[in-house]
């Protein structure tokens, strides 16, 4: 008898706990999916501008790191690997998996760069880890020559080094903005080209006293002092 009822209460426990367990794995099953999200700054930035802090959090890095001039870039081999100015540059090593569409197989070395044996060279950093379908845009090479000479040419990148209004003022940023929003991914660290490598990565706001060039020019004809013309 006292067997009997042991075992009885022991499937009653058993169904008591299989009840309370149900329940909260049901109630757990029912809440929203949220994701908090983080306040990232306790400033408030200007939506279009906030690019530029995006890696600030490395600028002392940047500030304090040595430079491999055995390995680092120029503004030739950059251009070089692209269609035109802006364009998106193709991905010149090999990519293991074709059928992948990027996500964190580009983003596990290209997030925030570094050295690879491999290639011999510093990965760059992308200005925007955000869009993960990275070879939407970015293609491997497969062949460096044309299939057919055509008569398409580069329109030139814009000149460095001869933006600023005065010796010593800040250049203006010669390229667009739109994609370019977090300037430290290209302008600092050992893979940025060795003619754009920012001086001052600390600065961190750069939008502060770099501007768009959206300096117009007109045609003015043929300029003559009116003082001339008075008989
Ligand atoms: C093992 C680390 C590694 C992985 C993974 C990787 N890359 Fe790279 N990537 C590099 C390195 C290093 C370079 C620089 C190569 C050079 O300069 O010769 C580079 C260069 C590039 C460039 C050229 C950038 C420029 O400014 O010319 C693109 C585009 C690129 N990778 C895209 C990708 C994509 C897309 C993926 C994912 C499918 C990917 N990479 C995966 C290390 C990596
Ligand atoms: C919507 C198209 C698009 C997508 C998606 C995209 N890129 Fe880019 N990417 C560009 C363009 C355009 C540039 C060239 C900007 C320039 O040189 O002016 C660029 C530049 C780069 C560079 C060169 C930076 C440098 O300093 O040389 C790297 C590296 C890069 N992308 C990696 C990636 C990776 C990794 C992904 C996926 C996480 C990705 N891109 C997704 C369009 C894209
Ligand atoms: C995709 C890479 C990339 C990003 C992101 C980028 N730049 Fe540039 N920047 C360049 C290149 C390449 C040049 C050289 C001229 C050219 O090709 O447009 C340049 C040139 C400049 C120059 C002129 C330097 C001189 O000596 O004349 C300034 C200033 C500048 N950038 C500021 C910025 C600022 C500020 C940001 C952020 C809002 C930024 N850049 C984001 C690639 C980039
Ligand atoms: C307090 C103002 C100020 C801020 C903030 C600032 N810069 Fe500059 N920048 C300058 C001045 C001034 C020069 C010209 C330096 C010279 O001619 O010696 C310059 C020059 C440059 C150049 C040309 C190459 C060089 O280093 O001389 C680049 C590229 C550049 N800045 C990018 C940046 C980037 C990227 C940031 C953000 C991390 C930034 N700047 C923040 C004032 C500033």
């Amino acid at each position: 008898m006292k067997k009997r009822l042991g075992i009885i209460s022991l499937f009653v426990i058993l169904f008591i706990a299989f009840i309370v367990v149900w329940n909260i794995s049901y109630q757990a099953g029912r809440e929203e999916a949220y994701v908090p999200v983080e306040a990232k700054s306790s400033v408030d930035l200007i939506p279009s501008e906030s690019g530029v802090f995006e890696r600030s959090e490395y600028a002392l890095d940047y500030a304090n790191m040595p430079v491999d001039i055995n390995h680092e870039r120029s503004l030739n081999n950059y251009y070089d690997n692209r269609a035109f100015h802006g364009a998106p540059p193709s991905i010149p090593h090999p990519v293991e998996d074709e059928c992948n569409m990027g996500d964190n197989a580009c983003l596990k070395c290209h997030q925030n760069g570094g050295y690879v044996e491999k290639f011999k060279a510093y990965t760059p950093v992308t200005p925007h880890p955000e869009m993960i379908n990275c070879r939407q845009c970015h293609v491997p090479q497969h062949t460096d020559k044309l299939f057919k000479g055509t008569n398409f040419y580069k329109a030139e990148a814009p000149k460095v080094g001869v933006n600023s209004a005065l010796q010593g003022s800040p250049p203006v940023i010669p390229h667009q903005v739109q994609m370019h929003e977090n300037c430290l991914s290209c302008h600092a660290g050992p893979s940025a080209p060795r003619e754009i490598r920012v001086s001052h990565p600390e600065r961190i706001n750069c939008r502060q006293c770099h501007v768009p060039n959206n300096k117009e020019v007109k045609d003015i004809g043929i300029f003559k002092r009116a003082n001339h013309e008075i008989q």
